[in-house]
Order: structure tokens, then C-alpha cells, then sequence
């Protein structure tokens, strides 16, 4: 596929897939994004296609019979991949959304108080290597449904190691970026990359290894946009 197709098969999805049914808040937020640009925030929130697949695992994770209704991310921006997983949520379901900048946090949280969403969702501010054991500690074993990895790619297997005790079986993991990062492939020339893009290409081609040799996950990979890990707790 050409790089044309591809983008324009991902616009195709984006309208077929993401758009209907979209909230509002999240629209707004994905189709004028000058609000959160004034605010201080980077345009690198997934899509809409990929924001309906979050919802449609968030479903299927949270509504079986042994769920816990918990979801945790890592990596909230403005929280637009959060809206998708919060509304996913059955009644007395929880989003824990952890966030590094205390600015994207006070956004996303204005996003989700606008959503109508705030009562069930908790961002935890600060490095998520720092917070994570003590949330992990605090929710115990078997505790969580999902995980969204969203945040710094050299640490996602810190994010896994720490997390995974947390998740119970039959819990999905999914991690964004795991085929592109936007400024090259997984499969490209290394030398084709500029250094940011070649550091990130070792660590998502690291962590897709090692989530597929991972005895305890079923693990695959959904291409859309830039490629979504996916990975079931045995
Ligand atoms: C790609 S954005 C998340 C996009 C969001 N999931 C969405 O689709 O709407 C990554 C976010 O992770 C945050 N982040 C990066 N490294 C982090 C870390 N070590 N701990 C916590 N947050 C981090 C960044 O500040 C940024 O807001």
C-alpha cells in the first residue's frame, strides 16, 4: 500500500468508524484543536478510529461477569483517548488516567467535567514510573480490566512490568505507536531515521517482542493508524 492509500484508508476509517457516535467534547477536541494548542498541548492524541476501537475493548473488558469496571492509562493529554475508554465504562466503572504534565492534567480534566465525565475518572499527576507502584499497590491484584499505554515508548516495559500483576485475566492490555511513531515505520532502513525516530523504532520493536513472547498474554497487533497492540492476560 502507498503511502497515499494508507492515509487516505485511515481518513476512510476515521469517517466510517470513528466519527459516528463520537461525543462531542472529544469531537470538538479532535476537529478544533486550537483550544488545547492555546493551552500548551502538543496535536498527538490518537483517532478517531482508534478511539472507537478503546471503546468497543472497554466494553468487552468491563462488562463480563468478572469484571472489575477498571480501566488504567497512561499518558491522558487533553483527555481524548479518555472520554472514548470513560464512556466505554458500565455505572460504577473508573477511568485512572496517569499524566506527567500538571497542565495537560487541569486541560483534560476541564474535557471531562465538560463531558459529563468527571465522576468517574481520576487523573494522577505526576511520572508514571514514580506513581505507578503505589496505584498498583493501592488497586491490589486482579484489580484492573485494561490498560492503555499512551506515554513515553522506551518505558512500556516498565509500564507492563509494574501493571501486569494488577491486570486479571481475560484483562487487555493495548499500547499506541507499536507500528509508527508519525516520523517512521517499524519495518524502515534504521538509517532512513532521524535519532529520535530510530530510538523509538529499537523500543516499540522491543516491547512488540516482548509482549509476543510473553507466556502470561495472547498478544496481537491492529493496524490502524499507527498501530495498536493488543494483548489478553492468560
Ligand atoms: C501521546 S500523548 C497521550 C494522548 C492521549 N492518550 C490521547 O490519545 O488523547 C502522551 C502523554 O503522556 C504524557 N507523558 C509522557 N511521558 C510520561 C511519563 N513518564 N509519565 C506520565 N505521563 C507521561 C505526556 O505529557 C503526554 O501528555
Amino acid at each position: 500500500m502507498t503511502t497515499d492509500q494508507w492515509e487516505r484508508t485511515g481518513e476512510y476509517l476515521c469517517e466510517v468508524f470513528g466519527a459516528p457516535g463520537e461525543e462531542a467534547v472529544a469531537r470538538t477536541l479532535r476537529e478544533q484543536p486550537a483550544a488545547a494548542a492555546k493551552a500548551g498541548l502538543p496535536a498527538i492524541a490518537i483517532s478517531a478510529d482508534v478511539g472507537r476501537l478503546l471503546s468497543l475493548l472497554a466494553r468487552l473488558a468491563t462488562q463480563s461477569p468478572d469484571s472489575t469496571g477498571r480501566i488504567v492509562e497512561v499518558g491522558t493529554l487533553g483527555g481524548y483517548s479518555g472520554i472514548w475508554m470513560a464512556r466505554a465504562l458500565p455505572g460504577k466503572g473508573r477511568l485512572i488516567t496517569m499524566e506527567r504534565e500538571p497542565k495537560h492534567a487541569e486541560f483534560a480534566m476541564s474535557q471531562f467535567r465538560a463531558a459529563g465525565l468527571a465522576d468517574r475518572v481520576e487523573i494522577v499527576v505526576g511520572s508514571a514510573l514514580e506513581r505507578l507502584p503505589g496505584l498498583v499497590k493501592k488497586l491490589g491484584p486482579s484489580s484492573v480490566d485494561m490498560i492503555f499505554l499512551d506515554a513515553d515508548k522506551g518505558e512500556y516495559p516498565e509500564y507492563a512490568r509494574i501493571l501486569k500483576p494488577a491486570l486479571r485475566r481475560g484483562g487487555v492490555l493495548t499500547a499506541d505507536n507499536m507500528l509508527s511513531s508519525g516520523s517512521g515505520w517499524v519495518t524502515q532502513a534504521p538509517e532512513t531515521l532521524d535519532d529520535h525516530a530510530k530510538r523509538w523504532q529499537a523500543n516499540a520493536d522491543r516491547f512488540n517482542r516482548m509482549m509476543a513472547s510473553d507466556a502470561d498474554f495472547e498478544t496481537g497487533c491492529i493496524v490502524n493508524r499507527q498501530g495498536v497492540l493488543v494483548a489478553v492476560r492468560r
